[in-house]
C-alpha cells in the first residue's frame, strides 16, 4: 500500500488574524481566567452520560478549554483515543480542524453522529477514523498538528467487574453492578493491557506522534490514578516518565476537580484507613514537543 496516498485532506493553518507569536486566540482578560491550576466543569445537554453508549467520556467544556488554550482557529487538533468524539465536537464548536482515532467502529460511528447534529456554521472539518492509534502517522504529515488532547484508556484497571464500592446501600446494585465496563477485549485495546505493557505501548504510540506535532505544540493527556486491591496505582507517574523518555517535555500538571459532578459517594476506609476517592479528581498532564526536535 502506498502510505503517502492515505494522508487525509484536512486544514492545519491558522485562519484567525492573531499575531504570529500568540499561542492562542485568547485576549489578556480571558488568559487570566485560565491561570488557575485547578479546573472544574459542568455537563451540558450534548454531553454523553449514558455509559451504555460509552463508559468513559469527559465534558465538552473541558475539551473546549484545552483547545482554546493551545490552538488557534483553523489549526489541527488530534485525539488518538477519540471514544464518543467529545474533542471533535468541541473543535467543531470553536472552529478547529480535528481528527480522532478509535479501535472501535461503534465509537467512530457515535462520534460522526454527534458531529452531524452539531453546529453547521463552522468553516473547519472534523473526522473520526477507525484505526489503531499506532498507525496515525500514516494519515497525517509531519509538523501539521498544533495540539494533541486525549483521554486514553487506563491500562486494564477498568477491565474487571464493577463492585460499586462508592455507592451506598441499595444504589450499589444498580445497572452497572458486576458489569465489566471496558471498550473491548481486542488485544490491541490499551484497556486490556497490564500497566507495564500499557505504558510501553503508550510510549510507542506517542513517540510516533511526536514528528506530527509542530515545535512547542502541546500534548495534553487526561488520566486519573486508581485503587487496585488497596494499592494506589499512579498511572500519571508511569506516563510522565514514559513520555519524557520518548522526547516530550512536561510543562504543567492541572487538576480537574470533579467534586461538583460526583454525587452520592460512600464512606471509603472510615474509620481507620484514609483514602481519597479516585473519582474526585483527575490529572491533565500537559507536555510539549521541544523546539529542537
Ligand atoms: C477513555 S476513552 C476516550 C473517551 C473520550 N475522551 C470521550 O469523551 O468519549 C478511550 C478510547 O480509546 C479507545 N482505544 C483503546 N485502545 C486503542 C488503540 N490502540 N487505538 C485507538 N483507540 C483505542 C477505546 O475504544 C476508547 O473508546
Amino acid at each position: 500500500m502506498d502510505l503517502e496516498n492515505t494522508k487525509i485532506d484536512i486544514g492545519f493553518q491558522r485562519t484567525c488574524q492573531c499575531p504570529p507569536t500568540h499561542i492562542n486566540c485568547l485576549t489578556a482578560k480571558e488568559w487570566i481566567k485560565n491561570q488557575l491550576g485547578v479546573w472544574q466543569f459542568t455537563y451540558e445537554k450534548r454531553d454523553i452520560r449514558d455509559r451504555s453508549l460509552h463508559p468513559a467520556t469527559f465534558p465538552i467544556s473541558l475539551a473546549k478549554k484545552v483547545i482554546s488554550l493551545f490552538s488557534h482557529e483553523g489549526e489541527l487538533v488530534l485525539d488518538p483515543f477519540v471514544g464518543s468524539g467529545t474533542v471533535l465536537v468541541a473543535a467543531q464548536d470553536i472552529n478547529r480542524n480535528a481528527v480522532g482515532f478509535d479501535l472501535q467502529e461503534k465509537y467512530v460511528n457515535l462520534s460522526s453522529q454527534r458531529l452531524g447534529s452539531n453546529n453547521f456554521f463552522n468553516h473547519s472539518k472534523q473526522i473520526a477514523i477507525k484505526d489503531d492509534a499506532i498507525n496515525i502517522s500514516n494519515y497525517l504529515s509531519d509538523n501539521t498538528v498544533s495540539l494533541i488532547f486525549t483521554s486514553p484508556p487506563y491500562a486494564n484497571l477498568l477491565n474487571r467487574k464493577r463492585k460499586n464500592k462508592s455507592r451506598r446501600g441499595d444504589e450499589r446494585k444498580n445497572d452497572q453492578y458486576l458489569k465489566v465496563e471496558q471498550y473491548s477485549q481486542d488485544p490491541n485495546d490499551l484497556g486490556t493491557m497490564p500497566l507495564e505493557e500499557y505504558t510501553e505501548r503508550m510510549g510507542e504510540i506517542f513517540e510516533g506522534l511526536l514528528p506530527l506535532l509542530r515545535p512547542k505544540a502541546h500534548c495534553v493527556i487526561n488520566v486519573p490514578d486508581m485503587w487496585w486491591e488497596n494499592e494506589r496505582i499512579t498511572i500519571h507517574v508511569s506516563l510522565i516518565e514514559e513520555m519524557r523518555k520518548r522526547g516530550f517535555e512536561l510543562r504543567n500538571i492541572i487538576i480537574w476537580d470533579r467534586t461538583n459532578i460526583v454525587n452520592r459517594i460512600g464512606i471509603f476506609g472510615w474509620p481507620s484507613n484514609y483514602i481519597t476517592m479516585g473519582v474526585t479528581f483527575e490529572y491533565l498532564l500537559d507536555f510539549w514537543k521541544p523546539e529542537s526536535d
